[in-house]
């Protein structure tokens, strides 16, 4: 975690309660987004951000110079006190606990979407098992631990809705991307599962299947991608 992102966010917590945004029910609605600094967790950032949400986000990277994807208007919601970004790794439950912990301070965790996620295309045909440990580390692990930070939180406030992307890899196997298939898989079965056992506790759980999106994830993909859209459509 570094502390000092994570303090210069504090410190905004004056202006935040003071803020124009405070929902008609009396809390300020927020979602948090894990990996949102770029592709489709940053246009989904957007949207939220224009419906008046406070909008957080973690991932590993925090320097400005990894921002090459931010528009003048987010660097706005930024100045303005409405997007708020952690260093936290996914992979890492006690950052991630941390960063929810620093923005629930700010607003009513209403979303949490478990979108940090990675991909490799395998070039060879005999599987690269380091490559595929490392997906299953981010995308499976990563979930897990955003759900279990998540779920600490709506447990007390008694609802929430947490969202997870999969993938339409997650329906079939690749060439290539075997680990990254069954990664998306597992998303979409354990949501399943999941939404039958926590709607009683007013608790939704969602997952979301995208096809290719042009984003950073895919720029290395040298093969034809079908229906390839923009990150903004897909959000
Ligand atoms: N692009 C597609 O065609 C497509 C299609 C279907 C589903 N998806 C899924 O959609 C999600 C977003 O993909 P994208 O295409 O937008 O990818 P992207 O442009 O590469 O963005 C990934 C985001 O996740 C963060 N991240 C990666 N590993 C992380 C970790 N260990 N801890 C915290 N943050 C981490 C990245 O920041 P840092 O690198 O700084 O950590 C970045 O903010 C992924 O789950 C992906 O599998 C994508």
């Amino acid at each position: 975690m570094n502390q000092k992102s994570s303090q210069l966010d504090l410190e905004n917590q004056e202006n935040i309660a003071q803020s124009k945004i405070v929902a008609k029910n009396g809390h300020v609605k927020g979602i948090f987004i894990t990996g949102a600094t770029r592709g489709i967790g940053l246009s989904l950032a957007q949207i939220y951000l224009k419906q008046n949400y406070l909008v957080g986000t973690c991932a590993r990277q925090t320097s400005e110079e990894a921002f090459t994807e931010f528009s003048e208007e987010i660097q706005n919601y930024r100045k303005n006190h409405k997007f708020f970004i952690y260093q936290a790794d996914v992979r890492d439950l006690s950052s991630l606990q941390l960063a929810l912990e620093q923005f629930t301070k700010l607003a009513k965790l209403e979303i949490l979407v478990a979108n940090a996620g990675i991909a490799f295309q395998q070039k060879k045909a005999w599987p690269q098992f380091k490559i595929s440990h490392e997906i299953i580390d981010v995308n499976i692990h990563g979930l897990l631990n955003t759900f279990e930070a998540g779920l600490d939180i709506f447990k007390q406030q008694n609802f929430g809705h947490l969202v997870a992307m999969s993938s339409l890899a997650g329906y079939l196997g690749l060439p290539g991307v075997s680990a990254y298939a069954a990664s998306k898989a597992f998303i979409r079965y354990y949501c399943e599962s999941l939404s039958l056992d926590l709607s009683q506790h007013n608790i939704f759980v969602t997952s979301i299947c995208p096809g290719y999106v042009k984003t950073n994830l895919t720029k290395k993909n040298g093969h034809y991608m079908p229906f390839l859209v923009s990150a903004d459509k897909a959000a």
